[in-house]
């Protein structure tokens, strides 16, 4: 009975997403450019300057969500030793900021399915609530509440890896990974109500975490990158399992 009542929804869906999605082209979203652009690397960089509007609203037509807020619904940092030792639950995390890029190079290499571009960031703001417990440099942390933090002058670095699938006499690039690093010149970090709202420990774990920010965005460095990439690699799928290479980038 359920199985049935599943297909059927599924049906429907589909066929909603033809309605909805049949007639949309590359360009009507995008501005195009030709695969055998001598200043392709150019072209595409300025292709993702103008997409910049489209990605604070998000692209209904292809389901894209926005990316600034970017919405991440959680990240689980667990570290069992070293100078932070913690276990931290992150939840309803909003990014602010990542649309004010500025791009600073763009490689793309399209006979290995591979885009690498490098962009700076003014900030990036991060609010959420936040569970921890554990040892950061010796002293202990505990808590649950809502959390901010501010990184500045940010450097990213993101990796578009994909390989070919032939899908009805078309080409298209799967992305295997929009892989994304980001790399900070300061981060202020602020957890509120630490210490079951005790103010005083709380403050006095704001301004030590302050100080040593460093050695604290270390560790949350990887799960920052994880949780960025996972987001950035479903959203960019969206374009390339959509439209075919010769339809993004046709020859001209
Ligand atoms: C984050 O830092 C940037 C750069 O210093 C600043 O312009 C921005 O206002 C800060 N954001 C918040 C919400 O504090």
């Amino acid at each position: 009975m359920h199985r049935h009542r599943g297909t059927a929804v599924i049906v429907l869906t589909t066929l909603l997403l033809y309605h909805d999605t049949t007639a949309l082209k590359a360009s009507d979203l995008f501005h195009i450019c030709n695969r055998n652009d001598p200043q392709l690397n150019n072209c595409v960089k300025e292709a993702i300057e103008q997409l910049r509007p489209k990605l604070k609203s998000g692209i209904p037509q292809l389901k894209m969500p926005s990316v600034d807020p970017m919405f991440i619904p959680k990240v689980r940092l667990v570290q069992g030793s070293g100078p932070v030792s913690i276990d931290s639950t992150f939840t309803d995390i909003y990014v602010t900021g990542i649309t004010n890029f500025d791009i600073k190079q763009v490689t793309v290499d399209l006979d290995n399915y591979r885009v690498d571009l490098q962009m700076a960031l003014p900030y990036l703001y991060l609010n959420s609530d936040y569970t921890i417990q554990g040892r950061i440099l010796a002293l202990p942390i505990s808590g649950s509440g809502d959390s901010w933090s501010n990184y500045t002058v940010v450097t990213g670095t993101g990796s578009l890896i994909g390989h070919k699938e032939s899908r009805d006499g078309k080409d298209y690039m799967k992305l295997d990974q929009f892989k994304f690093s980001v790399d900070v010149a300061h981060a202020d970090i602020h957890l509120n109500n630490l210490f079951n709202g005790n103010k005083e420990l709380g403050d006095a774990m704001n301004r030590f975490m302050r100080s040593n920010w460093e050695a604290v965005f270390k560790e949350m460095k990887p799960v920052v990158d994880e949780a960025i990439t996972s987001i950035l690699t479903d959203i960019a799928r969206k374009v390339f399992d959509r439209f075919s290479l010769a339809e993004l980038f046709p020859v001209g």
